[in-house]
């Protein structure tokens, strides 16, 4: 009898403990994963960052205001660590209406949307025009200004921070309460690696994507850094920057990069479609089988030493090289971005898809799951 009651005591002791054991686990590996507060946006919601460092020392901070990559802070081939994006010191920096999406999640549709229209099962959706005629990266108020939920973890991999957003049906004029998981790893194999998933209740349209300008050597113009992008073929567009719908070869144009190429070397060529973006801001068709994960992009930058590979399950990647950006926008350490200061590799689905039939499709319909993955892999040479 004495012994059952001591068994059972001891039992009860454990099961008493376990919450606060599991806490204090918890607690232990969430250790190199602090959060903090980065600010308050206008209407008074906290936004918070969190810093991931990997096992080689590499640093992501990642805020969930628009699920935005603060800082990425890689080796030189000196080991020395320095930031690769640009951005902002503080909140305030974000949410100003000029930002032109530094670093963040874009949805529900990345890219553009001809016309701000689309149709799906015979119904016509409009959404509002915020690039001309068109719809640009999931229009007034895309996932790059929502408050994402967060939640960190050590995976196998490294530090993990998984954001989820539900954009409800109707919001920017886009059909179905859309429930998305983006889960980024910081992988102590020094890669950035984006897991986006959806699920909607209404047959919608979705495409997203990644937005930062990397500067691999941290700073000056990326018209030395060298771009392979693997693809064959491009969408030359109008001067909307809307595909025409035509697929065009590369070879012997400027915008041939199936070898190793500075970006600075044919920009300014008399070429119509650098003419009509003032500069490569254009979707590669990706070589690939399907949507198996491959790869699309390689940039180095001698003076850092620093190489940048892009893998990804998406079949284009839009190379923009910052041709907007005019000085006016104060950035970190209150640098003032010239043109050309940065450059984007967002892998996507072509853009304006919804309206062009011979484009992979951007449906989604409910009871299927959107899954696509993009690793940014960080080294040096
Ligand atoms: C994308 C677009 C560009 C520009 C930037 C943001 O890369 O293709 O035309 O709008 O986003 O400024």
């Amino acid at each position: 009898m004495m012994r059952i009651g001591k068994f059972i005591a001891t039992v009860a002791i454990i099961v008493g403990l376990l919450p606060a054991w599991s806490i204090a686990m918890k607690q232990r590996m969430n250790k190199s994963i602090p959060k903090e507060l980065f600010g308050k946006t206008a209407d008074g919601q906290d936004v918070n960052i969190y810093t991931l460092t990997n096992s080689k020392g590499a640093e992501a901070r990642i805020m969930t205001y628009g699920g935005i990559v603060v800082s990425l802070k890689v080796p030189d081939k000196n080991g020395k660590l320095g930031d690769i994006v640009l951005g902002h010191d503080d909140l305030a920096g974000y949410t100003k209406d000029n930002s032109p999406y530094f670093g963040a999640l874009i949805g529900r549709y990345g890219n553009r949307i001809g016309h701000g229209k689309f149709s799906l099962d015979g119904h016509e959706y409009t959404l509002p025009k915020n690039n001309g005629e068109n719809t640009l990266h999931g229009g007034n108020k895309g996932f790059d200004k929502a408050i994402w939920k967060a939640q960190e973890s050590n995976g196998k991999d490294g530090p993990v921070l998984t954001l989820s957003y539900l954009s409800k049906d109707g919001e920017e004029g886009f059909p179905g309460n859309l429930s998305v998981t983006v889960v980024y790893t910081l992988t102590n194999n020094n890669e950035l690696k984006i897991d986006y998933s959806a699920k909607t209740d209404k047959t919608t349209v979705v495409n997203l994507t990644h937005h930062s300008y990397f500067n691999l050597a941290g700073g000056g113009k990326i018209l030395d850094h060298e771009v392979m992008i693997n693809a064959d073929k491009f969408t030359p567009t109008d001067e909307g920057l809307i595909p025409t719908g035509d697929l065009a070869l590369v070879k012997g144009t400027p915008m041939d990069f199936t070898k190793s190429t500075k970006v600075g070397a044919r920009i300014g060529d008399e070429f119509k479609q650098l003419k009509l973006a003032n500069g490569y801001d254009h979707n590669w068709v990706l070589n690939k089988d399907k949507d198996k994960m491959t790869h699309a992009a390689t940039v180095y930058e001698s003076t850092s030493g620093r190489v940048m590979d892009v893998y990804t399950t998406e079949p284009g990647i839009q190379f923009y090289t910052g041709n907007f950006l005019d000085g006016t926008i104060i950035g970190k350490g209150g640098i003032a971005y010239q043109q050309r200061t940065g450059l984007c590799l967002e892998t996507q689905h072509y853009p304006d898809s919804p309206n062009k039939p011979s484009f992979p499709s951007t449906t989604l319909k409910p009871g299927q799951k959107y899954s696509t993955t993009t690793i940014y892999k960080f080294s040096t040479r």
